[in-house]
């Protein structure tokens, strides 16, 4: 046990009671001689993706099988995402079409969980406004599932674990993957950067991080039960240990994994670049195991904007930050995140983000129109450009970055590269490079599940063509 960690673990004996609580419900579904099943529908990042696997884990140890869709489910769990706020209307949207699917299976149950599910306001509106949700829990509370939904089925009654938490880590919950080949293991949760525009910080907590031993042994499992590609997740993994006292950082971390036998890549994201580093890069470089991939969300180009998003960086740091990683990778693969139309963003300010563009030569971006988000300091910020011109912009960003991706993608031809393939599509193999870019290669089955050289033979905006060599 880390004496010296500042943020709480549950206890074992927690853990186990949920457990036997799991084995309660499995009693309670076979008294009534039914398989019960199962829905849980996800939204957002990869962070709920996760979430959600270790949400279904759970329901499989309560007994639950899986559905496709919410109709005849006696379970549905909804996991959503407060990022934006379409996010939440979709969430909202199609909550209020469980109406009908609740109508026709009286006894079904439904629960709300998430990020929506840190926010009060939300939590107010679902009490309110929507009776037919049973249960709500927060991303702190999601260990206490199986306690939730015994309550639940025994009592009858509505059931919120929505209560302010400061978060702890729940080591061994079960955690059903659903791809036999890639996995995600969250190395740390939460976030303390406050950036001006993000709710993360307000409905994730405080960063918190596992014990490299508990992510080691996970590790070690997944390559061993035959996972090839494994994807390392935190809102800012590269605050990693911080919370730990123990003097190691994700770049150790990232070394260790590294260092455990087998063949099989690892990745990781979101690294902020204020945290970001040589340390970082240097133990990138230095194992054949880690995917040459960074994602390094810049969100803009401006650094009047940079400072009003409290970003703790400005333009130059930056592009020496990004000249730093070449320069200890030249084949790094390179992805960021772009928010449009910030609030008082102005023409000029945009245009520096295009600039920016140029000079970086993103592979790939994930680009954002800003969405206010109650409680955050930027809501509160003066916003006069309108909707139409934001649209603009953003169009125009991504007609950018489409000529960059495709011109990158051209420069691939004729390279040779080893891919991992994943999975067939439309009469071809689908394949990752290290960088995540999409390779689809001739039909060939016994290739699923290995990693291949490959030639690159074609390139579109969005997906590079090849075939196998020897
Ligand atoms: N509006 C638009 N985009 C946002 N992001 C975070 N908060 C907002 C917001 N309020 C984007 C950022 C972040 C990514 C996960 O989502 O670019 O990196
Ligand atoms: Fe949000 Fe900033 Fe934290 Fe990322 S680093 S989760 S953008 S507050």
């Amino acid at each position: 046990m880390n004496q010296n960690r500042k943020t709480p673990v549950v206890p074992q004996a927690d853990l186990a009671a949920q457990a036997q609580l799991c084995h309660r419900i499995a009693e309670y579904w076979q008294a009534q001689g039914r398989v019960p099943v199962a829905y849980v529908e996800t939204y957002g990042c990869q962070q709920n993706e996760a979430d959600s696997q270790q949400i279904q884990g759970m329901l499989a140890r309560c007994g639950y099988v899986f559905g496709q869709s919410a109709q005849g489910a006696d379970l549905v769990v909804f996991n959503t995402c407060a990022i934006r706020e379409h996010a939440e209307q979709r969430v909202f949207g199609n909550l209020g079409a469980l109406t009908h699917t609740k109508r026709n299976h009286p006894a079904q149950k439904i629960l709300v969980c998430g990020c929506m599910a840190g926010r009060p306001e939300v939590v107010q509106r679902l009490r309110k406004s929507y009776p037919h949700v049973d249960g709500v829990f927060s991303t702190s509370h999601l260990w206490q599932l199986p306690e939730l939904l015994w309550q639940l089925l025994s009592t009858g009654k509505r059931v919120f674990f929505t209560q302010d938490e400061p978060g702890a880590i729940a080591e061994g919950l079960p955690m059903r993957r659903d791809n036999p080949l890639k996995a995600w293991v969250s190395v740390m949760y939460g976030c303390n950067n406050f950036c001006s525009y993000c709710i993360v910080p307000y409905v994730r907590g405080r960063e918190r991080s596992r014990e490299p031993e508990d992510i080691l042994a996970e590790c070690r499992q997944l390559v061993a039960q035959g996972y090839r590609d494994i994807t390392l997740l935190g809102q800012n993994v590269n605050a990693y240990g911080k919370d730990l006292g123990r003097g190691i950082d994700f770049a150790d971390l990232l070394t260790r994994i590294g260092e455990i036998p087998g063949d099989f890549l690892i990745r990781f994201m979101t690294s902020h670049p204020k945290d970001a580093g040589p340390k970082l890069f240097a133990a990138m470089a230095s194992s054949p195991k880690i995917a040459k991939h960074l994602h390094l969300p810049v969100q803009c180009g401006s650094d009047r904007v940079l400072k009003a998003m409290n970003r703790h960086y400005d333009r130059e740091k930056y592009l020496s930050l990004v000249a730093c990683a070449r320069a200890y990778m030249p084949d790094l693969v390179l992805t960021s995140d772009i928010i449009v139309g910030f609030p008082g963003e102005t023409r000029e300010e945009f245009d520096q983000t295009l600039s920016l563009l140029e000079q970086v030569r993103y592979d790939a971006l994930f680009t954002f129109i800003f969405s206010p988000r109650p409680g955050t300091p930027a809501a509160n910020m003066p916003d006069p450009v309108s909707r139409a011109e934001k649209n603009q912009w953003f169009d125009q960003l991504c007609a950018l970055q489409n000529r960059i991706s495709e011109e990158k993608h051209r420069a691939y031809v004729g390279k040779r590269l080893r891919v991992l393939v994943d999975g067939r599509e439309e009469g071809c193999l689908t394949a990752r490079t290290q960088g995540g870019r999409l390779v689809r290669l001739p039909d060939h089955p016994a290739l699923i599940g290995r990693f291949v050289q490959v030639e690159i033979t074609g390139s579109t905006t969005w997906s590079l063509t090849g075939k196998p060599v020897e």
